[in-house]
């Protein structure tokens, strides 16, 4: 293949690192149709990587257009080693593209950074030097810190996407990302060592933009340090980001958060509280066209059923959708759904009878219990673990 270029002496993917030499910097751009922007981006880093450490710059590329042939034209004239993996299925989006890139990185650094000179080139060396002086293990270049700034976040509109952003992934994380004031940025440094057993044991499902959410989620960094910038005009083309983009941030960050199991039984239930709505809903529109209000229950219920098990499907067990088919596991979630309402009255009438507890606790006792029931049985039953 193309990796590992020519000059340092590289492990094969699969392999321990032979080490580019302590300090060494891999540095992970992903492109998309950045043909108009490469052969720039590869000038300003000339002019800006020291010889020592020792840098590489790593292209994980998914376009369409010749991005990869200019790269390697440009490339030419680096007196760094420079590749490109060009992915054939672009995985995870931008992500996945830097995942890729740092299972194949051999080098103590890792700098991941945008093709398109939003991120300033020349703080490459800026962030490793902060992360060896501090010994962090993550160095965040930050819009938010004083001297930095969002100067090139075209219009008020991406302002307030991007701070609403920020504060919601502040607010579902904040253990992970206390002294990140920037988790949406896309240029960072991290040590190599703080990500490597995330890489090679699968920990990593990265989806979409927010690979430093990811990472900082995930790899849970011992000490993290940031260091100010300003996030540039784009030299050429236009963000690649689409309203899709942001449909698959709120996806990851669900995904991030029920990694543990208790958070997971909680969306669980925020989930089958929100089912009430079309399945009150679809009981209004049923009555009102005539049907009979028990039979129009039961067909209602489904309409909650349905809803519910589309937001747990992409919300809470998107990556354990391959244990069954999708036809599969309607079945068994509807089954458990119908189960759990039928179950409902023999256990009130086991709580009231039986243990002589009022109607009203007895009921909320049955909620409860069932409820976990379902949880475990929708774990254990429709989405192996
Ligand atoms: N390989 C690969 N695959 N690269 C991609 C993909 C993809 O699917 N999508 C985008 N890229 C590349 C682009 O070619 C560019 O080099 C970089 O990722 C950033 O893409 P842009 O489309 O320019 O992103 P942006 O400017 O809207 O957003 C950037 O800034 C945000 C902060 O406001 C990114 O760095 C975001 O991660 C960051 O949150
Ligand atoms: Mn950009």
């Amino acid at each position: 293949d193309l990796w590992p270029p020519h000059a340092l002496e590289h492990p094969e993917v699969d392999t321990p690192p032979v080490s580019s030499g302590p300090g060494g910097v891999t540095l992970i751009i992903p492109t998309f149709n950045e043909s108009a922007n490469v052969a720039e981006l590869l000038r300003q880093l000339r002019a800006c990587l020291p010889a020592h450490p020792p840098c590489e710059v790593l292209f994980v590329d998914d376009s369409t257009d010749d991005t990869p042939a200019l790269i390697e034209k440009a490339a030419a004239d680096c007196p760094f080693p420079v590749a490109v993996l060009h992915r054939d299925s672009p995985a995870g989006g931008l992500g996945g593209a830097v995942v890729e890139g740092i299972a194949r990185a051999g080098s103590d650094w890792i700098v991941v950074m945008d093709a398109d000179l939003q991120h300033p080139p020349h703080l490459v060396p800026e962030l490793v030097g902060e992360g060896e002086r501090s010994g962090a293990d993550l160095v965040v270049a930050s819009r938010y810190l004083p001297g930095g700034s969002r100067a090139g976040l075209a219009g008020g509109y991406r302002v307030a996407v991007s701070r609403g952003a920020t504060w919601l992934a502040k607010g579902l994380f904040p253990r992970a990302l206390r002294g990140i004031s920037d988790p949406m940025s896309g240029f960072f440094a991290m040590r190599r060592s703080a990500v490597t057993g995330a890489v090679t044991g699968g920990a990593l499902k990265p989806l979409g933009y927010k690979i430093l959410l990811e990472l900082a989620v995930r790899c849970g960094p011992a000490k993290t340090a940031e260091v100010p910038f300003v996030f540039q005009d784009r030299f050429a083309g236009e963000s690649k980001s689409t309203a899709r983009e942001g449909l698959r941030f709120l996806t990851h960050l669900a995904a991030l958060r029920s990694a543990s199991p208790l958070a997971r039984m909680i969306g669980f239930g925020l989930i089958g509280l929100s089912g009430f709505v079309p399945n009150l809903l679809a009981l209004w529109l049923l009555t009102h066209a005539g049907m009979q209000y028990l039979a129009a229950e039961v067909v209602a219920n489904q309409a909650g059923v349905l809803w519910n098990f589309l937001l747990i499907e992409t919300l809470l067990f998107r990556d354990r959708r391959r244990h069954r088919h999708w036809a599969d596991r309607v079945g068994r979630f509807a089954l458990l759904a119908n189960a759990d309402l039928l179950l409902r009255i023999p256990l009130i009438a086991l709580f009231v009878d039986r243990f002589g507890l009022g109607v009203l606790p007895a009921t909320a006792l049955a909620l409860v219990t069932t409820f976990v029931l379902r949880f475990v049985a929708t774990e254990a039953l429709v989405y192996l673990p």
